[in-house]
């Protein structure tokens, strides 16, 4: 048995890799998400699957980790081969804003502390909270989800003004992987940061219009940050697990400390 909990897995990308997952023979599949009767678009996709267990946990509260990752050891005996860490603040309210956007400071610090805490010290705590389980695993494999929008070159390079409070938080989020993958190095873990690329997750938002709204702001910044060229090409959430799983199934030791994308190669700054 492969056990693999998913942080973050009540929609998007980390509902599709449970999904993937839970197709697996020999797999055992923890899918941790805020609200586990709320996540509707999860239940549906694993009612009746028997490999796969959802359990709370929000990953701004660190007790709330704490209790799943005793409900995991409850199921596994003590031990966890993989986690993935995929929780994240992309509300496309305010994903898509500059810092001159917000109608003033007080909102524009409500959202840089509210985005902190779930893709900076969401990271530190999601780690923190199933490191027993991992340490005391064979597997030891950690990944984080990553984003080049987190890389202060990318901003100045392709002059990405805005996205401006997630990629300062996600920035925190890389950092915080890495001084894990080389506190953990010795004892043998594989701490990576994975790109998905970009991928419309925006089919699950929640909420009458969250779907529609979601993605009609995707559209329009993809067009925006074109540059008057033709929009990057955005994956849907299948493709995009696919390969990432692909990355993941192949990662070795020597590979603590990558951050690799999708593909499989290093993120190189384009
Ligand atoms: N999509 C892309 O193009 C892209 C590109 C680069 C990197 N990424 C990264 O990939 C990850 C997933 O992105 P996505 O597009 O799949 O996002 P998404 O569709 O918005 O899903 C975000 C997930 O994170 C969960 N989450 C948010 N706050 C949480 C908290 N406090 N505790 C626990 N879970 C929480 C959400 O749960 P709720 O349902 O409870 O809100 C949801 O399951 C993110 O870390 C993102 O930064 C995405």
């Amino acid at each position: 048995m492969v056990s693999y909990a998913v942080i973050g897995a009540s929609r998007g990308i980390g509902l599709e890799y449970v999904r993937q997952l839970a197709g697996r023979q020999n797999a055992v599949v923890f899918a941790i998400v805020r609200d586990a009767q709320g996540s509707t678009h999860l239940n549906a996709a694993v009612s009746g699957l028997k490999n796969v267990h959802i359990f709370e946990g929000d990953v701004t509260d660190y007790r709330s980790l704490e209790r799943a990752a005793k409900q995991v050891r409850d199921v596994t005996g003590g031990t966890l081969d993989y986690l993935i860490h995929v929780a994240g603040r992309t509300d496309p309210e305010t994903l898509y804003q500059a810092l001159d956007d917000y109608p003033s400071m007080d909102a524009l610090d409500e959202d840089c502390i509210t985005a902190y805490k779930i893709n900076t010290l969401g990271v530190i705590h999601g780690i923190s909270a199933f490191l027993p389980l991992l340490r005391a695993g064979p597997t030891k494999k950690i990944v984080v989800l990553g984003s080049p929008a987190g890389d202060f070159r990318l901003t100045r390079a392709a002059s990405i003004g805005d996205m401006a409070v997630y990629s300062v938080s996600k920035a925190g989020g890389l950092v915080a992987a890495m001084k894990y993958a080389v506190k953990l190095k010795s004892e043998g873990f594989c701490v990576v940061l994975l790109s998905p690329g970009l991928v419309d997750t925006t089919e699950t938002i929640p909420g009458e219009h969250g779907a529609a709204t979601g993605k009609a702001l995707l559209d329009k910044w993809m067009v925006e940050n074109s540059h008057g060229g033709p929009p990057a090409p955005c994956a849907n959430p299948e493709e995009s697990v696919r390969d990432q799983l692909k990355v993941i199934d192949s990662l070795k030791t020597s590979d603590n400390g990558r951050f690799l994308t999708y593909t499989g190669d290093d993120y190189v700054m384009p």
